[in-house]
């Protein structure tokens, strides 16, 4: 049946809205199964359930040190998303091994349940997003209470599932300069587990890890000296005042760069920051510029999603570009040639299929 509407021209299709209806409906349940699965995850539940056989609400809770009655509540609701299996006459649950995969931190980077957490992290500050559609400006990093630590948990997982193992020989020439003794920095360091790893795995390079958020640098520091490095150092400071000149063989920016307030400023402080022949490793989102070819890619909108509630925002907070978390390789690049660098390639590792990897020269 067609049901043709008073103003627009086009004919509507109910079958087509019976559809999107359909498709509207499952979003609502799994949204609702996101937060069942960043509370798995918070609480252990998924960890502890991954080494059990099929067990009772309370022999799972008495094994996670949990209320029962909380994760009778949540194992119901799981089970309704069908993430864990019931046998309804026994009263057990048990999950699965290919969703233990999946949902487990031995899963490394890919424990989905991990990143369900961003998904409450941006609802917090949605209020305050929807006052910015009328009003302006952004919601600064003070909005984000967690953000440094779910930053740091997820991109270590990224980090030690491939930084020196992957990521390290994917940029010509980086192992032996490090094996030899490189001068290197790192803008945006957040809590710092990248820097840390290149140091300890390098003890003739010297690191130094920039960041203008206090409590990511005093992580960093944290973990520089639980793990015994000389060679790490971490510094408060804003990267668009960098202020140093050719001081560098090697700079890095592990997705630090599209939430600048100031990125074009701060990729010309890396160029001048970098001695002649220096590499710029700047690994950010990979998209493209264009919506239209970003829509088929996996998580897609999740990566709009975060630019406006995260990356975007805290960049307008500061009066900065709100460049955006999709602004695309077309705009990395030109942006990148704006600053000086001449040549760019742009590799991928298989462990992080959320980044591109830009090496970036000038000659
Ligand atoms: C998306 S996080 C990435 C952190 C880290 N590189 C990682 O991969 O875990 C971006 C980082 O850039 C930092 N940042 C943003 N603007 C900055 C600026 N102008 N100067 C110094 N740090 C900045 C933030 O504090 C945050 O730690």
């Amino acid at each position: 049946m067609t049901i043709t509407t008073d103003t627009p021209t086009a004919p509507v299709e109910s079958a087509a809205i019976e559809e999107f209806a359909g498709r509207m409906l499952g979003v609502f349940n799994d949204s609702a199964l996101c937060l069942l699965l960043s509370v798995g995850h918070q609480t252990g539940l998924f960890d502890t359930m991954a080494t059990l056989s099929p067990s009772t609400s309370v022999e799972i809770a008495a094994a996670a040190g949990l209320h029962e009655r909380y994760v009778r509540e949540w194992l119901d609701g799981v089970t309704a998303g069908r993430v864990v299996e019931h046998d309804p006459a026994r009263s057990t649950y048990w999950l699965p091994a290919e969703h233990a995969a999946c949902l487990t931190t031995a899963a490394g980077p890919g424990n989905f349940a991990r990143m369900m957490q961003l998904v409450p992290l941006l609802a917090q500050v949605e209020s305050d997003v929807v006052r910015c559609f009328t009003e302006g400006g952004g919601v600064g990093y003070e909005g984000f209470p967690r953000f440094h630590a779910l930053m740091n948990e997820d991109s270590t997982a990224t980090h030690d599932a491939g930084l020196i193992d992957a990521v390290v020989p994917a940029v010509p020439g980086l192992h032996d300069r490090l094996t030899a003794g490189a001068a290197v920095a790192d803008v945006g360091c957040g809590s710092g587990h990248a820097v840390n790893l290149l140091a300890r795995a390098y003890p003739a390079s010297r690191f130094v890890g920039f960041d203008f958020a206090a409590e990511a640098i005093d992580a960093a520091r944290a973990e520089a000296v639980a793990w015994g490095l000389d060679n790490a150092e971490f510094v408060v400071r804003d990267i668009a005042e960098l202020g140093v000149s050719e001081e560098y063989d090697v700079v890095t920016a592990f997705d630090a760069i599209h939430d600048q307030a100031h990125p074009a400023r701060v990729l010309a402080q890396v160029a001048t920051a970098l001695k002649p022949g220096g590499t710029f490793l700047m690994v950010d989102i990979k998209a493209s510029s264009h919506v239209h070819e970003n829509i088929d890619q996996p998580g897609s909108t999740f990566l709009y999603t975060v630019s406006l509630m995260h990356c975007m925002t805290v960049s307008l907070a500061q009066g900065g570009d709100g460049l955006g978390t999709a602004w695309g390789r077309q705009t990395a690049e030109r942006m990148l040639a704006e600053a000086g660098f001449n040549h760019v390639e742009v590799r991928e590792v298989a462990h992080d299929m959320f980044n591109s990897y830009y090496v970036a020269t000038r000659s």
